[in-house]
Parts: C-alpha cells; structure tokens; sequence
C-alpha cells in the first residue's frame, strides 16, 4: 500500500510562496521520510504567471485564479500567502466552509479578523495554522502554545519585526540612512507590501496581538495594542544610547501586571496585560540587545520555566516558509492520526482579564530635550521633572553653542507615562526648549 496523500494548494507565489513551494519540492523526501506520508502542492495561484520566481513548477500546477484552489475537492489544505485583509480573508473562508484546513502567514488579517476566523475554523471541525505569521522561521506560536503550555506566562518581549532591526542595526553599525536601509529591506523581501507597516509598529503590533492573545487567553485585541515606531529616532539617539550602555531596538512587550500569581485559581485580582510596541533602550550586554539584522528574538519569561530566549530569522522567503510548511506538517500528521484539532484556539477564556492603559504603565525613561545652552536650563528641566515625580540617573550635554540649542539627554529612574506626558507637555513649553523633546523607554535593571 502506498503512503498516504496530504494534498496542498498555495494562493499567492511571492516571496513566502516561493520559500514554501521550494521547501515543498526540494525536501520532499525528508518530509516523506519523517512523516510517513506524501506532501502533494498541487495548485499554486497567483495572478501574475509571468514573473520568474527561480523555481519551476511541474506541469498544470500554477493557475491565475485562486478559486482553483479553494474550489478543489482534493486540497486538504490552503495555504494563504497573498497578504492584506481583502481577499485573503474571503478565500481562508470559503476554504474554511468547504471543510479544508488553512495555512496563514498573515498576521495583518489574524489581528483584526481572527476571532472570526477561528470561530468559524471552530464551527466547520478544520484547522488554522498560523506559525509563520510571528516571528518568521521561529517556532514561538508552538512554543507558547505546546512547549510552555504549563505556564502563566509572566512577560513576553520580542524583536518582531526584521525590517525595523535590520534598519537599526545598519543605522547602528554602518551609519546608513535610515531611507537607505529600507530600501535594502524592500529589495531583499522583509519589508510589509506597504513598508509603513514595519516602520510604524505596526507590523510587530499585529504580531503582539497574537501572542498576548495566546499567552493570556484574551480575544485578539489589535485596538488595545500602543504602536510607536522607529521613525523618529536619529543615529545621533542611537550613539546617546551606545554612550550610556544601551541598544535601541524596536520591542513588543506583553506582560501581566503585577504577575499572575503561581497556581493562581481566580486568585489574580487586579492583574492587568500590557500590550506595547516602542523603540527601547536595552543593556548593550543583555542578550536580546545582540540580536541584529533581519534576525528576531523573544524572550518568553514563565512562572514554571523562568527566562527563555528564541532567535532566528524573522523574515525572508526560506524561513517563513519553514514555518509554513511546519503547519503544513503538523495538520498532516492530524489528519492520518484523527487528531485534527488537536490545539485548538483558545481566546477569550479569560475574557475578562483588563487591558492596561498606556498612561498607566511604568518605565525608566531617556529624554532628549533641545534646550538652549544658557544658565539655568538644567534646573528649569529638572524642577518639572521633579514636580512629576521623575528622577534623574544621569545626564548629559554635549557640544557649546552659546546662545544656539544643544541635545541635553537625561536618563531617568522609574516613572509613571502619564506623569511623563505631563512634564514633557510643560518642558516643551518652556522659551529655553526649542524643539519637541524625544522620550524612548528604557528596559533593564534600575541603577
Ligand atoms: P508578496 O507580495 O511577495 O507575495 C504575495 C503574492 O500574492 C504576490 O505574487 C501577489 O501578486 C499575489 N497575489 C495578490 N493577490 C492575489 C490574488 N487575489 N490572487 C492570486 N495571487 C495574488 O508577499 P509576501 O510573500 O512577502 O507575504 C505574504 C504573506 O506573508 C503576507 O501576509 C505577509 O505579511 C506574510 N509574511 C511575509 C514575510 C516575508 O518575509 N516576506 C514573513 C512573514 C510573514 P502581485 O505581486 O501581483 O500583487
Ligand atoms: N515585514 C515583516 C518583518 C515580515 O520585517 O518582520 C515578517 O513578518
């Protein structure tokens, strides 16, 4: 008898399609080997034919329309790699409704369509996969959701967008522009089809939707999610940071505030989930603040295992498609064994769990303020600072321009946003402030 047959189409043949079929084809025999059954990518849709994509195909297996996948009695599973809300969500549902099992990467639609998707996933008995949508190659969806699964997760922090790290790094390193380093991201296959995406926050944003959702049983909760991108930070912040002994990096952060007690049973009352995306200041010595480039790193902290880290590529067309072809793998293995939902979603469980406000949360900050270089304007500074309740660790100013305005940089203890906001909306009124101050929160251990 001859090996059982799992049966895939893919929608969509750019950058992750390509990663995926590759892998598909190229290591067809490992995978057979390994699973015990044949991989068969017997439709591949995208609406451009023409377009080498470094790979051939065999005979009768691309198609324009992607109704050629979703409408074919023999696909078990649709794997979804156009992207965007629109079809993309029209096509995971009408595979949904004909009983076939998804494969996404797109975590755009996860984010602000997912409870819907995963009910109806739920109602028709199929599965979603959905590992490449976080974190590239990384395996951090299975991770919270099998390997840590004996966890209340205390906080996760993640570098989940290559595009901003690797226009970091080069800002850091090579002292590229930062429109010069985009571009790199865009040419080499990184970047979101509207790179806004990446640069804004909101990218990692969509990302940290999923795993807060995950980790806390909450709905997908994108609107609750404070998105800040890397745009205004200069390569002059970066070297500030660097003199102080810190990295910039672009961190989605989620975290149960204060910590959900161990073994707690409804014994958790006043914990609230943080959801934040913001460029960050980390110890240049922490680990996470070495992960450079296109590479991605979360550290997943849980009351059972304590700290983990995971590192990988975040992006590009061979590790996400690595992660794809997991889930692709994983449903497989679902479908010869019975086991076909065998994880299934689980959101809004603790439904009631409250989302922190933004203003609420705490954190050490770094300032800087463009002040004229005059007498007194350090104590002007510090006075409001100090009326908020904002202490000083370190400052410092740089250059002479007497009369002119120069960077004075200020690192504070811990301090609350709002009180924060408050000092910056009352310092950046004052007539010896030029500009608009620039605030980055800083992680680590307080001095
Ligand atoms: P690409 O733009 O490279 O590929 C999408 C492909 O789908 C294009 O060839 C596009 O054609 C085609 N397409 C669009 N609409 C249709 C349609 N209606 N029918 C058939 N084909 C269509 O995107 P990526 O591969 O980079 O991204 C795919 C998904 O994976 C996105 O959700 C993205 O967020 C996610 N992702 C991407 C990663 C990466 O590193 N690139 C990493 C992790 C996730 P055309 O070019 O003509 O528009
Ligand atoms: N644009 C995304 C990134 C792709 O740069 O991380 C991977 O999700």
């Amino acid at each position: 008898m001859g090996k059982k047959k799992i049966t895939v189409g893919i929608i969509g043949f750019g950058t992750v399609g390509t990663g995926t079929a590759k892998i598909l084809l190229g290591n067809r025999n490992i995978l057979s080997e390994r699973t015990g059954f044949d991989i068969v990518l017997k439709k591949v849709a995208d609406r451009d034919l023409q377009r080498d994509r470094g790979i051939t195909l065999p005979k009768g297996v691309l198609t324009p329309d992607a109704k050629d996948v979703v409408n074919d009695p023999d696909i078990h599973i649709v794997v979804e790699l156009v992207g965007g809300i629109h079809p993309a969500k029209d096509f995971i549902l009408e595979a949904v409704r004909k009983k076939k099992h998804v494969v996404t990467a797109n975590k755009a639609l996860l984010a602000t369509e997912g409870n819907e998707i995963f009910s109806e996933a739920q109602k028709h008995g199929v599965e979603i996969g959905f590992e490449a949508s976080v974190a590239g190659g990384i395996p951090i969806i299975k991770v919270i959701r099998e390997g840590l699964v004996a966890n209340n997760m205390v906080a996760i922090y993640g570098i989940i967008n290559g595009t901003s790290n690797y226009i970091l790094t080069k800002m850091t390193e090579e002292k590229v522009e930062f429109s010069d380093a985009l571009k790199d991201a865009q040419r080499l296959g990184y970047a979101e089809a509207d790179p806004t995406f990446d640069i804004e926050g909101i990218d990692s944003a969509h990302k940290l939707t999923i795993l807060s959702s995950l980790a806390y049983g909450i709905p997908l909760s994108l609107d609750r999610v404070y998105k800040e991108g890397i745009t205004k930070i200069t390569s002059q912040d970066i070297e500030f940071a660097s003199e102080l002994g810190y990295k910039v990096k672009l961190l989605a952060i989620t975290k149960a505030t204060p910590p959900i007690p161990p073994l707690a049973r409804g014994g958790e009352r006043g914990v609230e989930i943080e959801m934040r995306v913001h460029p960050t200041m980390i110890p240049s010595e922490y680990l996470i603040s070495k992960v450079d480039g296109v590479f991605n790193a979360v550290y997943v902290e849980g009351d059972a295992v304590g700290s983990t880290l995971y590192y990988g590529r975040g992006a590009g067309d061979m590790p996400t498609g690595s992660a794809v072809v997991a889930d692709i793998v994983d449903i497989g293995r679902n479908i010869v064994s019975g086991g076909v939902r065998r994880v299934p979603w689980i959101s809004g469980g603790a439904g009631t769990r409250k989302i922190r406000e933004m203003e609420e949360i705490e954190s050490m900050y770094y300032f800087r303020f463009s002040a004229l270089d005059k007498p007194g304007v350090l104590s002007n500074i510090s006075g409001i600072l100090g009326n908020y309740n904002i202490s000083i660790a370190s400052v410092i100013q740089k250059g002479r321009r007497i009369g002119g305005s120069v960077p004075l940089v200020v690192l504070t203890h811990r301090a609350k946003e709002r009180d924060v906001l408050n000092a910056i909306g009352e310092i950046d009124n004052l007539p010896v402030v030029s500009d608009k101050t620039l605030f980055v929160r800083v992680e680590g251990k307080e001095e």
